[in-house]
């Protein structure tokens, strides 16, 4: 009941060509984003380097500040009225980006490789609004996984000056494939469920490595050349992007380099499910193994949060059911169950992603692995022709994350507001027809 073309990978354009029509329901969704280039030559800015220990990095940047994985971004502070960022030639030409203004609704435009863009002016709507978000925070985010931005700098007003933003101290950390990573929804990384998570939690950090059509068994799977069980432990994503920037050399991702998420969602799998990937169920499920043992070596103090899979829905009779992933929902749920287990606790053991499995003995070793049941979560028309959430959909499943974060860990839900799902506000203004 599922295409084999369902999870394929897209992202194997052109490194210079990067754009694309947005569907919506099959019609073309307008696009008529302001073109924000300004010549840095004629602009007179107080100018900081991509360095700056100001600007926050979201997500995943390598040691060039070039951007991978899903809807990866900056955050800072600044006084005046004035941000612009000038990106360095490593940027995909064109790639549309998010930003915005504190906490205020997703502003788009598309960026030049080697440009500058003037991305807040007193022009812009917000821009002389304080409170309650103080002093004026600026945020932007990559929307497409495939693609990406690299800061060369960022400039504001003469005389003004850029603030580091204080550490929230929450850190949430996505690990997943096409599913987390926002395919098919509207703006991509910035419709995802995973933004809706990380943004709907407030005052928290998160980052999504997440890459379409991408296996948890590290093989090629749709064309990505290695899985989230080798993957995860690298700067750059498995897109032809990062294939063209480092070969067969990626940047290890330097774990130290920020704090550790407090907690780790795992989504992976239903490309391992997809026969035409032939991974087997007791390859897939040490696969996972591997990515939840290698968090709790990296980030020992991380709660992880395994979610059961889902496919798509079909008409059964007069209703719809859901297809059930081949095989392994019971074992995903198994698995959980045998990292909470004396034996296991006992004499856990971590995984470093590139050397053997080694083993520690951790007598204090406390249960860390939760499931998370999707089950009921989505319903028929949550899901899009090309069997991925819809917008709704990822609204949903970010909701419910939510929720099942408070009440597991106790964490207060601190956006009250900002949480915005760009152009998804329907409603009906006119009673009575
Ligand atoms: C900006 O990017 C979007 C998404 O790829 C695309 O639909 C649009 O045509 C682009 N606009 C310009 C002016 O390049
Ligand atoms: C930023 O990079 C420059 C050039 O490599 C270096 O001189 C400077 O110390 C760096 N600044 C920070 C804050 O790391
Ligand atoms: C980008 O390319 C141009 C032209 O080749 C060069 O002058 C400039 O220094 C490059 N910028 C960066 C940040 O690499
Ligand atoms: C799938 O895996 C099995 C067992 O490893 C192997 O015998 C078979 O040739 C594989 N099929 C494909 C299409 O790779
Ligand atoms: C997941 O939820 C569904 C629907 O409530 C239920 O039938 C199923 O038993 C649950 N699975 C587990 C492992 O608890």
């Amino acid at each position: 009941m599922f295409s084999v073309s369902s999870l394929v990978l897209f992202g194997l354009s052109i490194l210079s060509k990067t754009s694309a029509t947005i569907l919506q329901n099959g019609q073309v969704r307008a696009t008529d984003f302001p073109n924000t280039r300004v010549d840095l030559s004629t602009s007179k800015f107080k100018t900081y380097p991509a360095n700056a220990t100001e600007i926050s990095y979201q997500g995943r940047w390598d040691s060039k500040h070039v951007s991978w994985w899903s809807a990866p971004g900056i955050k800072f502070g600044y006084t005046g009225q004035t941000v612009a960022i000038s990106f360095g030639n490593l940027t995909s030409d064109g790639v549309l980006v998010g930003y915005r203004i504190g906490g205020l609704d997703w502003m788009f435009t598309n960026v030049t490789a080697g440009g500058t863009h003037l991305l807040v002016s007193p022009a812009t709507p917000g821009s002389a609004l304080t409170a309650p978000i103080n002093p004026w925070t600026f945020e932007l985010r990559v929307t497409n996984w495939a693609y990406g931005v690299q800061i060369d700098s960022v400039h504001v007003a003469p005389g003004e000056k850029l603030v580091k933003l204080p550490d929230f101290g929450r850190r949430i950390e996505v690990i997943g494939d096409s599913l987390a990573s926002g395919m098919y929804t509207s703006y991509e990384g910035l419709s995802s469920w995973a933004y809706g998570l990380g943004a709907g939690l407030g005052n928290t950090d998160y980052s999504i490595t997440a890459y379409p059509g991408i296996c948890a068994a590290d093989q090629d799977c749709w064309g990505n050349p290695r899985g989230q069980a080798h993957q995860w432990f690298y700067t750059s994503d498995t897109s032809y992007r990062a294939s063209v920037m480092y070969g067969d050399n990626p940047e290890p991702w330097d774990f130290s380099k920020r704090p550790a998420a407090d907690i780790v969602v795992i989504n992976i799998g239903t490309n391992d499910q997809n026969a035409a990937n032939n991974v087997s169920t007791p390859v897939y499920i040490d696969a996972l193994t591997k990515i939840i043992q290698g968090v709790h070596g990296k980030w020992p103090e991380a709660q992880v949060v395994v979610m059961s899979l889902w496919l798509g829905f079909y008409q059964s009779g007069n209703s719809y059911l859901p297809n059930a992933p081949q095989g392994f929902v019971k074992e995903v749920y198994e698995m959980c169950k045998w990292f909470n287990s004396d034996d296991y606790l006992r004499n856990p053991t971590v995984y470093d992603g590139v050397k053997k499995k080694t083993s520690k003995t951790d007598k204090s070793a406390k249960p860390f692995v939760h499931y998370f049941n999707t089950t009921g979560i989505m319903q028929h028309n949550d899901i899009g022709p090309q069997w991925h959430p819809t917008d709704v959909g990822a609204i949903k499943v970010a909701s419910h994350l939510q929720q099942f974060i408070r009440m597991t860990f106790g964490w207060e839900l601190y956006a009250t507001g900002p949480e915005v799902f760009h152009e998804t506000l329907y409603w009906n203004d006119q009673a009575n027809y």
